[in-house]
C-alpha cells in the first residue's frame, strides 16, 4: 500500500530533477567553449596566429580530415603496410607531400633510399657479385676478382652471369628487392610476430644492403639519391645518423670515417649548388650499442671529438643504435660519455633513447640518462609519457623528442597510431619533430608518410594547419644549425611555406 502511494511521489521527484539539470545545472556553453579554446591553445602550433589564407587552408584540411576519419579502413589505425596504398591515395597526404616540412632530424644514413633504387641501378652496376647465406638472406659485394667465401655463403656469383642465365629476370630482382625491406605484401603480423623477430630481420637487412653502400661510387651516389628523394618530398635539410664505416673501392683500397665524411661533405655542397633552395646534410656519428664494450665506446667517443673538431661544418654530433632494448643502456658507458666534459671537448649527444614498451628497466632510464649527458635531442622518447620528471625536464631544457611514428609501429611498440603516446605530448606542445628513422626499410620514403601519420593519426581532429607549421618550424629549431644558419633556413623556409598556402588555400 505504502509503496503504491509513494510511486507518483517518486515520479514527481523524477520529472523535477530532469528540469532542473534541463534548465539550471546544465554547465554554462560559453565557458565550456572558452575551455575546448582553452585546450586547443595548448597544443603543438596552438600559439601560432594565422594568415586569412592559412585559416582557408585549414579550413579545407579540415574538411578533409573529417573525410577521412569517417572511412572504415582508417589508414594510421592500420598496419602500415596494409595502409600504404590507402595513404597514398589521400588527399591529405597528396597536400602533405607538397607542404614544405622543414628538416629530416632522424634518419639513419643506409636506409634513406628506396630499394628500387638499390636494386634497379646499384645492382645493375658492373663487378656486382652475390652470395646467398644458409639462412635465406643475400650478401653483396663489388669486386674485380672473385670474392673470397664467407663462412655463412661459400659461393658468389657475378650478379650479371645470374641475371643471364636467369629465365624471369624481375622475379629475381624482386627477390633481391625483399631481401632489402622489411616492407612486404604478405600479412605483417604473420610475418613479424614478435619484437625479436622483426629485429633480427631488421640486422639482416642491414647486412645485405651494406655490400652495396660501402662500395666508394655507391656510397656518393646513394647519398646524392638520398637528398634528391628528401629533396623531392620538400625537406629542405637533412640529418644522418651514420656509421661511417669503412668504405671500399674495386681495387681493394679502403678508407676511413675522415673520408667518409669529407665526401658528405662534398656530396652536400654539390647537391646544395644543383638546388639552391636545400640547405645541406649534417652527420651524427653513431655506433651499434650492441657489442661493444667501455674500453671500445671509449676509442669511438675520442674519435668523434677528434671529428667534431676537424669537421665542424658537417658533424652534428654522437649518438648509440640498434635495438635498444637488448642492447647496453648509456648509463652503462657514463666513463666513456663523460670523456667530452672531463676534457673541456664539446661533442654534442643526440641519443637515441625510451624505445621501448618495457617500463622500469635499465634501458628506461635512458631517457633520463640522455638528458644528464646534456643530449641535444632525445630520438624517439617513446617511453616519455610514461616519466613525468623526465618529461618536465625535456620540456624546461628544450630538448626535442623525435617522434618517428611508422618505425614504431612497424618495430612493434604500438599498433594503432592513435595510441601513439607522443600524441599526449603533441596535445601539450612538448617540444617535439616528426621523423622517419628508416624510411627505405619500411617502404616509406622522404617524410611525408611519417607526417600523414602524425597529423591524422596522433593528431586526429584536433591537429590542424597550425600544427603542421609548427612541426615544420621546430625541425629547424631544433637542429644543431647555428643560430645565423637557422634564420636563413626559416626564411627559406618561410617563403616556401607561403607559396604552398596560397596556392593549395583554393579550390
Ligand atoms: C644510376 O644512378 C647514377 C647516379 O645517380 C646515374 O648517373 C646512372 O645513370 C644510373 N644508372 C642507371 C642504370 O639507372
Ligand atoms: C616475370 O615475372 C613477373 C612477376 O612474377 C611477371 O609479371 C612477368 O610477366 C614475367 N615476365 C616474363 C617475361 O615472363
Ligand atoms: C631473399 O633472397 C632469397 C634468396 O634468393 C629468397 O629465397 C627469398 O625469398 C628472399 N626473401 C624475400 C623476402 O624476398
Ligand atoms: C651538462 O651541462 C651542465 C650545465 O651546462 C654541465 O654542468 C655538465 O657538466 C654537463 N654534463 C655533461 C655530462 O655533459
Ligand atoms: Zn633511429
Amino acid at each position: 500500500m505504502a509503496a503504491v502511494l509513494q510511486r507518483p511521489h517518486a515520479a514527481v521527484l523524477c520529472l523535477l530533477l530532469l528540469y532542473l539539470t534541463g534548465g539550471l545545472s546544465i554547465p554554462d556553453p560559453k565557458q565550456r567553449e572558452a575551455l575546448i579554446k582553452l585546450e586547443a591553445s595548448m597544443q603543438t602550433g596552438g600559439q601560432l596566429v594565422l594568415t586569412d589564407t592559412e585559416q582557408r587552408l585549414d579550413a579545407r584540411l579540415f574538411k578533409m580530415k573529417q573525410e577521412e576519419l569517417e572511412r572504415e579502413d582508417f589508414p594510421p589505425a592500420m598496419h602500415f603496410f596494409k595502409a600504404r596504398k590507402l595513404i597514398r591515395n589521400s588527399p591529405i597526404f597528396k597536400l602533405l607531400q607538397k607542404m614544405p616540412k622543414g628538416g629530416a632530424l632522424h634518419v639513419h644514413d643506409f636506409s634513406m633510399v628506396d630499394v628500387e633504387w638499390l636494386v634497379k641501378n646499384v645492382t645493375y652496376r658492373p663487378h656486382c657479385h652475390i652470395c646467398f647465406t644458409n639462412d635465406q638472406s643475400i650478401r653483396f659485394i663489388f669486386s674485380s676478382q672473385q670474392p673470397k667465401p664467407l663462412p655463412h655463403c661459400s659461393l658468389w656469383t657475378l650478379l650479371e652471369n645470374l641475371r643471364a642465365k636467369t629465365v624471369n629476370t624481375t622475379d629475381l630482382d624482386n627477390s633481391i628487392m625483399g631481401n632489402l625491406t622489411l616492407f612486404t605484401d604478405q600479412d605483417p603480423e604473420a610475418l613479424y610476430p614478435t619484437q625479436a623477430l622483426v629485429w633480427k630481420r631488421f640486422e639482416q637487412i642491414f647486412q645485405a644492403v651494406f655490400g652495396l653502400v660501402t662500395y666508394a661510387p655507391v656510397f656518393k651516389d646513394y647519398l646524392y639519391q638520398g637528398l634528391s628523394q628528401f629533396y623531392m618530398d620538400n625537406v629542405m635539410y637533412l640529418e644522418l645518423r651514420a656509421l661511417l664505416p669503412e668504405i671500399y673501392d674495386l681495387d681493394g683500397h679502403t678508407y676511413g670515417k675522415a673520408w667518409a665524411l669529407k665526401t658528405c661533405q662534398d656530396i652536400s655542397k654539390q647537391f646544395v649548388a644543383n638546388h639552391p633552395d636545400f640547405v645541406g646534410v649534417r652527420i651524427i656519428l653513431t655506433v651499434n650499442r650492441w657489442g661493444i664494450d667501455i674500453e671500445k665506446m671509449v676509442q669511438v667517443v675520442e674519435e668523434a671529438m677528434a671529428l667534431y673538431r676537424d669537421f665542424p661544418d658537417i658533424m652534428a654530433g654522437f649518438d648509440l643504435v640498434g635495438w635498444e632494448d637488448r642492447g647496453r643502456p648509456l648509463w652503462y658507458f657514463r666513463d666513456a660519455l663523460s670523456l667530452p666534459v672531463d676534457r673541456g671537448v664539446s661533442l654534442p649527444f643526440f641519443f637515441h633513447a625510451g624505445e621501448t614498451d618495457y617500463q622500469g628497466t635499465e634501458v628506461d632510464q635512458n631517457m633520463l640518462d640522455a638528458l644528464l649527458f646534456n643530449t641535444s635531442r632525445i630520438g624517439h622518447g617513446f617511453a616519455l609519457s610514461r616519466h613525468p620528471l623526465v618529461k618536465e625536464l625535456s620540456r624546461k631544457k628544450g630538448v626535442p623528442v623525435e617522434v618517428c611514428p611508422i618505425s614504431n609501429q612497424v618495430l612493434k611498440l604500438v599498433k594503432d597510431l592513435r595510441n601513439h603516446p607522443a600524441a599526449a605530448l603533441m596535445s601539450e606542445d612538448h617540444p617535439v619533430v616528426i621523423s622517419s628513422d628508416d624510411p627505405a626499410l619500411f617502404g616509406a620514403s622522404g617524410l611525408s608518410y611519417d607526417f600523414y601519420e602524425a597529423f591524422v593519426g596522433l593528431g586526429g581532429m584536433r591537429s590542424n594547419i597550425a600544427s603542421l607549421k609548427q612541426l615544420a618550424i621546430n625541425s629547424i629549431r631544433y637542429s644543431s644549425l647555428t643560430p645565423n644558419q637557422q634564420e636563413k633556413a626559416l626564411s627559406l623556409w618561410q617563403r616556401r611555406w607561403d607559396k604552398f598556402v596560397s596556392e593549395n588555400a583554393f579550390w
